[in-house]
């Protein structure tokens, strides 16, 4: 028998027991005649004690064993003289009366502790080590988690779990396909599914009313904290409902997983259409934790001189409460921060709201007291407050702002891990007007249905139709978006027209999706959590890396398998795709 209990176990109830653990050696310590092992696995630690003056031999070999080595050792649970409040087994021993080294290892190239030594690239190439790590092994445990109780949750509500494939042909979502050849059609490709939309779509037409999938999406994109190129979702969708009901069923699901996994009871979900969403936050992921709402003041702020606001579509800015103390340094860094070229603002204005009632601004020669007092009652401003606005272009501008507005959260530690402030942005518009190919794309994907009211405006204003679509947003992160599809084929064209598919393109791409439409396609509509980035918010992080088992690095490289990687010419030979080959038939 390899083991009678785990290493995080035992406790002064099991005194005397004769226990078998098996397991990793964490660490060693020699202490002249007694030698203290502790040893690792998935549960815990527990201290093994070998005594020279009871077993010399045993002693011995319990000397040579290394980090990491794989062993099992027999022995009695004895009470620790010098107890550890700080571990769950701390109060108890092993007086070990036989060891048997199950494997050795090599010494690991980083120290396997809740803080290690090693260096992200590293870690990464032998993530199978670092995985041993307490921290990333209570990660994957909160994944787990999350996955369980959502399935718990969609079950009990009448959701069957179906699985679609993964060899398809290309779902639009915004990002580039990634591409499998195939081998028996030379020169035709499957890709990977940037989500099942179509697929869960298609299950609704056949019946399915409610389905859900907790499945891997692909997606060729540029790679950030929350972004892998292969990530997961909670995806959705239902038959027979509209907005109201989809929003109340997931801010159910997300209420639920809070209050099992994490016992916090969320507040009721607000709504916030997205117009208000980049009117006052600049973004459509606000994170409404703190204030510093924007404010806009082109009425007070242009044709009083100065140059810089005139001219401009938007001048606009935020409150930061109790900072007016702020040094020239501290001003300057801001400057120089709206001003790095991701941001990308010429300037930054500031307002001091002194104390003593006074003000004090970087542009007091063109606004004197009582202009900028008419600004601090536009912000509700009091002494003490501090005034930061940006100038330009309104989209630009709200952006800047926007950005701005987190690195003062920040600043100011505002952002509390403890605090969730959830809500659905609404009323998205339908379609983004993209400059560079100057046509329309869909803002959420083409199966999004305009709102009806809209319906009429398709042909003339397109750029101002709305759709029914939602983001679930918390703490400033887009957790989960999802719309009421189109479910008419007439209106499934149309959408397919303005984003510039001819009928035959449209037809050759998703035919098999309008075909479907005529077959009693039901009025339908869902929503996809991100589930990487849900499971990270539980843990208070903000990056996903760590709780994927086996993620890429920011260049989309698994440094461990060293992939992506060339293949055999073989392979390329099989697969129609070797170029040397292509190139001496020509
Ligand atoms: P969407 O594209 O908004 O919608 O994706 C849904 C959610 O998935 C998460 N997400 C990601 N997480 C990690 N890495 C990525 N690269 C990544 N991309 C997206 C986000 C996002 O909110 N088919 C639709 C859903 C629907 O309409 O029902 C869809 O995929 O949290």
């Amino acid at each position: 028998m390899h083991r009678t209990h785990t290493c995080g176990e035992l406790r002064i109830e099991h005194l005397n027991k004769e226990v078998t653990l098996s397991g990793w050696v964490q660490k060693s310590r020699d202490l002249g005649g007694m030698t203290f092992v502790d040893l690792r696995d998935r549960y815990g630690i527990t201290q093994l004690v070998f005594n020279e003056e009871v077993d010399k031999e045993l002693c011995e070999k319990a000397r040579r064993l290394g980090r990491e080595f794989v062993i099992k050792a027999i022995g009695k649970v004895i009470e620790r003289s010098n107890k550890n409040p700080d571990m769950p087994t701390g109060e108890v021993e092993i007086i070990v009366n036989s060891l048997e080294i199950l494997n050795e290892s090599k010494v690991p190239p980083f120290t396997i502790e809740e803080e290690t030594d090693g260096g992200e690239e590293l870690r990464m190439k032998y993530r199978y080590l670092d995985l041993r790590r307490a921290p990333l092994k209570r990660c994957l445990e909160l994944r787990h988690k999350v996955s369980q109780e959502s399935r718990k949750y969609l079950d009990a509500q009448g959701f069957l779990e179906i699985e679609t494939p993964f060899l398809i042909k290309s779902t639009p979502e915004g990002a580039r396909d990634f591409v499998v050849p195939s081998r028996m059609h030379q020169g035709e490709f499957y890709a990977l599914p940037q989500s099942p939309q179509t697929f869960k779509q298609l299950l609704m037409v056949s019946g399915y009313d409610k389905y859900f999938q907790v499945v891997k999406c692909f997606r060729d994109e540029d790679l950030r904290a929350d972004r892998q190129p292969e990530f997961t979702q909670i995806d959705c969708e239902m038959s027979f409902v509209e907005q109201d009901d989809i929003l109340k069923t997931f801010e159910g699901l997300a209420k639920h997983i809070f209050k099992e996994i994490k016992d916090v009871e969320l507040p009721e979900f607000g709504l916030m259409t997205y117009d208000d969403a980049m009117k006052n936050y600049g973004t459509d992921k606000p994170d409404t934790r703190f204030e510093m709402t924007f404010v806009e003041l082109n009425d007070v702020a242009q044709g009083k001189g100065f140059n810089v606001f005139d001219s401009v579509e938007l001048v606009v800015g935020i409150c930061v409460e109790g900072c007016a103390g702020y040094s020239r340094k501290q001003l300057d860094a801001l400057t120089d921060f709206v001003r790095r070229p991701q941001i990308g603002a010429k300037g930054l204005v500031y307002v001091k709201y002194n104390e003593d009632g006074t003000f004090k601004s970087s542009v007091d020669k063109f606004y004197d007291h009582d202009a900028l007092k008419t600004w601090a009652e536009k912000f509700n401003a009091k002494p003490g407050d501090l005034i930061l606005v940006l100038a330009g272009e309104a989209n630009q501008a709200r952006k800047a702002l926007s950005e701005l507005r987190l690195e003062m959260a920040n600043q100011l530690n505002l952002k509390d891990p403890n605090a969730f402030a959830p809500l659905f942005v609404v009323d998205f518009p339908l379609l983004d007007w993209d400059e560079e190919t100057q046509r329309y794309n869909a803002m959420h994907h083409p199966f999004t249905s305009p709102k009806e009211e809209d319906f009429a405006k398709l042909n003339s204003d397109p750029g101002s139709v709305k759709a029914n679509a939602y983001d679930m947003v918390i703490n400033g992160v887009e957790i989960a978006g999802g719309s009421i599809r189109i479910h008419k084929k007439d209106i499934q064209d149309k959408m397919f027209e303005l984003l510039g598919f001819t009928k035959k393109e449209a037809q050759k791409q998703f035919g098999f999706l309008l075909g479907a439409f005529e077959y009693g396609a039901p009025p339908h509509g869902g929503i996809a959590f991100g589930f990487d980035r849900l499971v990270a918010l539980i843990g208070g992080d903000e990056t996903i890396r760590d709780y994927i088992a086996f993620p890429k690095n920011n260049a989309g490289r698994d440094l461990m398998l060293d992939s992506p990687s060339t293949i055999s010419d073989e392979q390329l030979d099989e697969l129609g795709l070797n170029v040397k080959e292509l190139v001496n038939q020509h």
